[in-house]
């Protein structure tokens, strides 16, 4: 693959401007759509998400004027990207649907990042992560059948295996062991900066999108489990976001924030089945083409340093959503009993860990293990998908 983004050209900002007609999106058929089309529209949510809100915090902290404004004016055109991308999004789903493509979202992206990352310490990062979002799959999708009736077979299309990841309870860790190394800014290959920079920005519309939605269900068992798995998304971001080197300059950090959003575009377009979405894909790369050059500028201006050497001569290879079922069962079987002290790896149970599991938990069961048992209670079995075979792990086959 020859694409350089910082040599090819774009659409010019001012002609970036959409109309009410042309934002008002086809959304995607609820029952035919490809599941990993729906994958890709929630993770360029997340990323768009990222664009708008890492640009205000950077336009916070700019005395100049003119700064602000070529901030402003290229944040709106992301706020409309947003707005096209997670309109894209049939109404009809259920908060619980969306939840589980969210997850699917993490399990397959984060399984494909971690194959494909070449620093060991980052990759390390990905797989443990990696164990904890398959883990909240199997839980909600619990859920889903109790309170809903429904399958997650339905949302997930048997392209992602539904069962026991790290149990979900012992997530729960002294947010200290939650901050991690970051890559160093000098050394890093390019490519480990964008994955760190995607992995965070999906967790991070994770956690938003619990925030906001885990009220909205009635049955107490829901109100519980998004208030617990929502503070382990808070875990998540923690644990991504320190990955990135804070030596950075803000206008650094802004080429990588627009270069990743080429590449995702780039990749996204490359792999589309649905032909409408695709062409979304491909206007949005074109728009960020721009968005790339305007932000190489401001970085050569303000950092007296050309972008060049920081980024990759070429686009990595496409990130892609594709099945990673063997890939899980082999970090299933190896790390399922890891947890985190300081910013390294442990298999043992640590005091501190064990402090901090006896306060929150407190003297009941979390949500995430009833959810489980209510459902086996109530559909005479829990809910798994299981196509290949029997649990990696003796002790999580179902009893
Ligand atoms: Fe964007
Ligand atoms: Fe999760
Ligand atoms: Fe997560
Ligand atoms: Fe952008």
């Amino acid at each position: 693959m020859t694409f350089n983004p910082l040599e090819e050209r774009g659409i010019p900002l001012d002609r970036q401007l959409r109309d009410w007609r042309e934002l008002d999106v086809t959304p995607i058929d609820p029952d035919h759509a490809d599941p990993y089309t729906r994958c890709r529209i929630i993770t360029m949510n997340g990323i768009e998400i990222e664009a708008i809100m890492f640009n205000r915090h950077l336009a916070r902290h700019c005395p100049d004027l003119e700064d602000r404004q070529q901030l402003a004016e290229t944040r709106f055109i992301e706020a409309q990207q947003q707005k096209a991308v997670n309109w894209l999004l049939p109404g009809l789903a259920s908060v619980l649907e969306t939840t589980l493509a969210y997850e699917q979202v993490a399990t397959d992206l984060t399984a494909w990042v971690a194959r494909m990352e070449p620093d060991p310490y980052l990759k390390q990062a990905y797989q443990f992560g990696l164990l904890e979002d398959f883990d909240h799959l199997y839980r909600y999708a619990n859920l889903f059948e109790m309170i809903e009736h429904r399958k997650a077979e339905k949302i997930v299309d048997a392209l992602t295996e539904v069962m026991p990841g790290r149990p979900t309870k012992m997530h729960q860790r002294h947010p200290i062991d939650n901050v991690r190394e970051p890559y160093d800014r000098n050394t890093a290959a390019p490519i480990s900066k964008l994955h760190a920079l995607t992995i965070m920005s999906a967790e991070q519309q994770t956690m938003n999108f619990y925030m906001n939605v885990g009220p909205m269900y009635m049955e107490p068992i829901a109100r519980q489990l998004y208030q617990e798995i929502g503070l382990i998304e808070e875990e998540h971001v923690t644990h991504y976001e320190s990955l990135v080197d804070p030596g950075e300059t803000w206008w650094e950090q802004l080429v990588n924030h627009e270069y990743n959003e080429c590449y995702l575009y780039y990749s996204f377009m490359e792999t589309e089945s649905d032909p409408k979405v695709k062409a979304i894909w491909e206007l949005h790369l074109n728009m960020e083409l721009e968005h790339l050059r305007i932000a190489a500028e401001m970085m050569r201006r303000h950092d007296g340093r050309d972008p060049q050497e920081i980024l990759a001569p070429r686009l990595p290879a496409p990130v892609t959503f594709e099945q990673n079922k063997g890939y899980i069962r082999e970090v299933l079987a190896t790390q399922i009993d890891y947890t985190t002290l300081g910013t390294g790896y442990v298999q043992e149970a640590h005091e501190r860990f064990q402090r901090w599991q006896a306060q929150i938990h407190g003297d009941q069961e979390p949500a995430s293990e009833r959810v489980i048992d209510e459902n086996r209670a109530k559909s005479g079995r829990e809910y798994r998908l299981e196509s290949e075979g029997a649990h990696p792990m003796y002790s999580l086959r179902p009893h």
